[in-house]
């Protein structure tokens, strides 16, 4: 009989301590922080699930290379196998560091947007989404209708629909949509994958009307697994093939290494573009730093150059699917409402449906959120109302699990505390705002809970 355990593919080598909590001491620090986990220190998190970005394990490689840092302010070796490894997987004519995505989206609208355009994507992240907009731009979200229904099960939910892409370029005039972008995976909408074939479609519209297609590439190792898994035809390709392919499609990317680079900084931009990179470049001089480093160390940039090549291992890509899976799984056979299919990168809770008596204005998310960490201290994150206003669709609680991180008994800890709260569900209230920042208000909010759930 073959063995059908999958096992953490690596050894531990260096430990970490992890301190628990009394519930008293994190019912004080969560209203000292505003029930804001954000201002929570981490010191007082047991299990932290608040992000997958920067939080990875490195491996004995990429530590190795770490010493081989050249940090020369212009011209460093580290530099040059840093474009090596990008352009290896990525295929573009440049490359930009900067010291994380948001500086690569910053630059690319500041330099490709301006006040009227409109950038459609598949579901624009929240930094992206505020990039495009300082600009003046209108970001538009195309997801497939599916990726709005938490219990739907396509395999490619992270796909856009093209046929509004085409209607939208069309009602606003290619000259106003200076670039389309496909984020991979799709993290605001649950972490789903784009198929190759959607890929494909969106770049020929593309072409119809001459417009760029930027990839925000943050996992594209996990996606290129997800289609490897997906996509008839794809079975017998590696990941990094497969990676390639998608990019070929592309005109330029958006990166941060911080996911899929499993690196704890750093991103890049990239494109074929000889004009555009100049006046990226130009820019990133402004504010990141000379072209060879962008805001980064000659560590840094080493680190990313041997990460990009281990997120596409397929042992590892295997181990993190199925440890993510394992997660979702786990609970949702006990009836716990989640985004379905369990995505590359975390596991979305779906707090309306955990929650129905929270109305969206009463921020059910932020709610669960807060109920997770009360029980267990674990640190999640709300995406939903308080993060995106208006234009939320959903309330998400997004459990992000850090690559190479938690074993399997940290996972089965989290699947325990969740159901705890699942099991009280009813006495959960919800929230409201005490203060708000102008934008990305999620970062700094402060709320109140309200005295009793409303009827
Ligand atoms: C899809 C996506 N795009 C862009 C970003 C921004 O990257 P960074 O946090 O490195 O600025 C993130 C970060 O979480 C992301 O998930």
């Amino acid at each position: 009989m073959p063995i059908k355990t999958i096992i953490e593919p690596f050894r531990i080598k260096s430990v970490e301590p992890i301190r628990a909590s009394t519930r008293e001491e994190r019912q004080r620090l969560i209203e000292a922080a505003g029930y804001n986990l954000f201002l929570v220190p981490s010191d007082a998190i047991l299990i932290d699930l608040l992000t997958d970005s920067g939080t990875s394990a490195m491996s004995t490689e990429q530590w190795a290379a770490m010493m081989r840092g050249d940090e020369s302010y212009a011209g460093s070796p580290s530099f040059e196998r840093f474009r090596n490894a990008v352009q290896a997987i990525f295929g573009f004519r440049h490359v930009i560091p900067t010291h994380q995505g948001r500086a690569a989206e910053r630059i690319l609208f500041a330099v490709m947007c301006k006040k009227g355009d409109v950038v459609p994507n598949n579901t624009h992240f929240d930094t992206t989404r505020a990039n495009c907009e300082f600009v003046g731009a209108e970001a538009v979200d195309l997801p497939i209708p599916e990726a709005r229904e938490p219990a739907h099960l396509p395999p490619f939910k992270g796909n856009m629909v093209t046929a509004r892409l085409a209607e939208l370029i069309g009602r606003a005039g290619a000259k106003k949509v200076p670039l389309v972008m496909l984020t991979v995976t799709n993290n605001s909408g649950g972490g789903q994958p784009v198929s190759m074939a959607n890929i494909r479609a969106v770049k020929e519209i593309c072409v119809r009307h001459k417009i760029p297609l930027y990839i925000d590439a943050c996992r594209f190792a996990e996606n290129a697994y997800f289609i490897k898994l997906r996509e008839p035809g794809y079975a017998q390709k590696s990941p990094h093939d497969i990676a390639r392919e998608m990019f070929s499609h592309a005109d330029g990317c958006t990166m941060s290494a911080k996911k899929d680079g499993l690196a704890n900084i750093g991103g890049f931009l990239c494109t074929n573009d000889d004009l555009l990179a100049q006046q990226e470049k130009d820019l990133l001089i402004l504010t990141e730093g000379f072209p060879t480093y962008g805001g980064l160390a000659g560590r840094d940039l080493e680190v990313i150059a041997v990460g990009l090549n281990e997120a596409l291992d397929e042992d590892y890509l295997k181990y993190r699917i199925a440890s993510t899976a394992f997660l979702g799984n786990h609970i949702a056979k006990e009836g716990v409402p989640i985004v379905q299919p369990p995505g590359g990168h975390a596991i979305y809770l779906d707090a309306r449906a955990f929650l129905p008596h929270i109305p969206p204005a009463q921020f059910p998310g932020v709610a669960l959120a807060v109920e997770l960490y009360l029980e267990g201290g674990i640190r999640s994150i709300e995406i939903g109302t308080l993060m995106f206003g208006e234009h939320a669709t959903m309330d998400l609680v997004r459990l992000a699990i850090p690559r190479r991180v938690y074993t399997q008994s940290h996972v089965e800890y989290v699947v325990e505390v969740i159901l705890e709260v699942w099991r009280r569900r009813e006495q959960i209230r919800g929230f409201a705002l005490t203060y708000q920042a102008p934008f990305l208000r999620h970062f700094s909010a402060r709320l109140r809970p309200l005295e009793k759930a409303a009827t």
